[in-house]
């Protein structure tokens, strides 16, 4: 059952159909949201998690073998949604009973912490939505929410909690389940720009979808207190990357996947070559852009892959500079992979490159691996804005039509 996997993880390239609805109130059917491991409702963001041990009436748990953890030692900083959490110490699950039959946002928090018995930062485990596999040989080593977004088309929903070896545990902190309007995607028009052109994505919400980055364009920061879905929408300022790029690189994920260079860095790849990060259409070695790209990244042909319309547009020096920025930050090892603010500065050092012929000639050899690396330039430099300039770099992102 683990292999019916039919995930697709779409950088939010669901920008294109999902941009952030600000004013209309959407309630949903079914909106089942639990506080794992917890006998009481807990609030978060206004909304109530509801205890599951309160024995809430549409949610049951499977038989199976879980415990109920709470945080022995929680930081001040630790959200009380992320102090109590259910540990599985055999395949369980939660079932929800729907009342409509439909698109769902299934979104599964993840918050280790270390209770003594158990240290949920060495859970290893599956997650299975009505049988699909949504998360495999998974585990976190800080808050990751995850969230998926499926067509639900039984009336009892169950979501299965497997450990992946028999002293292992898996683990969760909260689960909502809550029904998604209708047009949250749309089956046909969303276009994906893959090499051989626009490819036109069929039928995607029979897919299961995996929530990549949230891209509020040109927008700003949206909590969930003014989202109708409850997303947290990033402003993209924070994120200003090239500002060449910028107009599309406003690319942000949840708070939660702020730490995530790693994907951060797929979403430069995914600039810089224009396509998804996964375009199962491709061919077995194309399907995963990050791992396709530092292939050419690493034989120094970065070039070969590119967006056709930035070839002979982006100066050499600048492609290598912004080519080993992502390849650092999707090093396989989180402690190999840069911060996010050298990230930035790596980035804006990128822009130097294309704008500045003298200083590419000045900077050319910096390496970019840590802080401090890459020279801080002055600020009058760096500070330059408008549409001007180098506009045209990596800008086929900017063309509206394929997003
Ligand atoms: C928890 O919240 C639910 C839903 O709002 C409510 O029905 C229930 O009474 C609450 N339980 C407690 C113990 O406060
Ligand atoms: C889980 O275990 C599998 C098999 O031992 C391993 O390949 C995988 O990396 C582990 N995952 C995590 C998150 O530890
Ligand atoms: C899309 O779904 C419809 C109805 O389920 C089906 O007839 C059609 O063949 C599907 N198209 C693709 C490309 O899978
Ligand atoms: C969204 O809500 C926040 C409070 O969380 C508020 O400060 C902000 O102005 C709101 N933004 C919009 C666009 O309504």
């Amino acid at each position: 059952m683990a292999t019916k996997i039919t995930t697709i993880s779409i950088a939010f390239f669901l920008i294109y159909f999902s941009l952030p609805p600000l004013s209309t109130a959407f309630v949903p059917q079914d909106n089942y949201l639990i506080s794992c491991g917890s006998s009481a409702n807990t609030t978060a963001d206004n909304r109530i998690f509801v205890g599951d041990l309160s024995k809430p009436g549409s949610v049951s748990l499977s038989s199976g073998e879980s415990i109920s953890l709470t945080n022995p030692n929680p930081s001040s900083k630790s959200a009380p949604l992320y102090q109590t959490a259910r540990v599985f110490t055999s395949a369980s699950s939660y079932e929800f009973n729907i009342k409509k039959i439909g698109k769902h946002l299934v979104r599964l928090h993840f918050s280790p912490f270390n209770s003594g018995n158990h240290n949920l930062n060495h859970a290893n485990f599956s997650v299975l939505a009505n049988g699909f596999s949504i998360l495999s040989n998974y585990g976190v080593k800080h808050t990751v929410i995850k969230e998926f977004i499926m067509v639900v088309n039984v009336v009892d929903f169950e979501i299965e909690f497997v450990p992946m070896s028999l002293l292992g545990f898996a683990f969760v902190n909260a689960i909502e389940v809550f029904s998604a309007p209708d047009d949250l995607i749309f089956d046909y028009g969303a276009k994906l720009i893959g090499p051989n052109g626009l490819q036109e994505f069929k039928n995607i919400s029979e897919q299961i979808l995996e929530t990549v980055y949230r891209i509020n364009v040109g927008g700003s920061k949206l909590t969930p207190f003014n989202d109708t879905l409850w997303r947290t929408w990033t402003s993209d300022e924070d994120f200003l990357v090239l500002k060449s790029a910028a107009k599309i690189a406003r690319t942000t994920h949840t708070p939660n996947y702020q730490k995530g260079v790693y994907s951060f860095g797929v979403v430069l790849f995914e600039v810089l070559c224009a396509r998804p990060a996964v375009d199962p259409l491709l061919t077995r070695e194309q399907v995963n852009l990050a791992e396709w790209a530092i292939e050419w990244q690493q034989k120094g042909r970065l070039d070969q892959i590119i967006d056709p319309y930035l070839m002979g547009k982006i100066r050499p020096s600048s492609l290598k500079k912004f080519g080993d920025t992502a390849e650092k930050c999707v090093a396989e090892y989180g402690v190999d992979r840069p911060t996010m603010g050298d990230v930035l500065w790596n980035l804006e050092y990128a822009l130097q490159l294309q704008e500045t012929r003298r200083q590419q000639e000045l900077h050319e050899d910096s390496g970019i691996s840590g802080s401090g690396v890459v020279p801080k330039l002055p600020s009058s430099s760096v500070g330059t804005e408008g549409g001007s300039g180098g506009s045209e770099v990596f800008s086929q992102l900017l063309n509206s039509e394929g997003r």
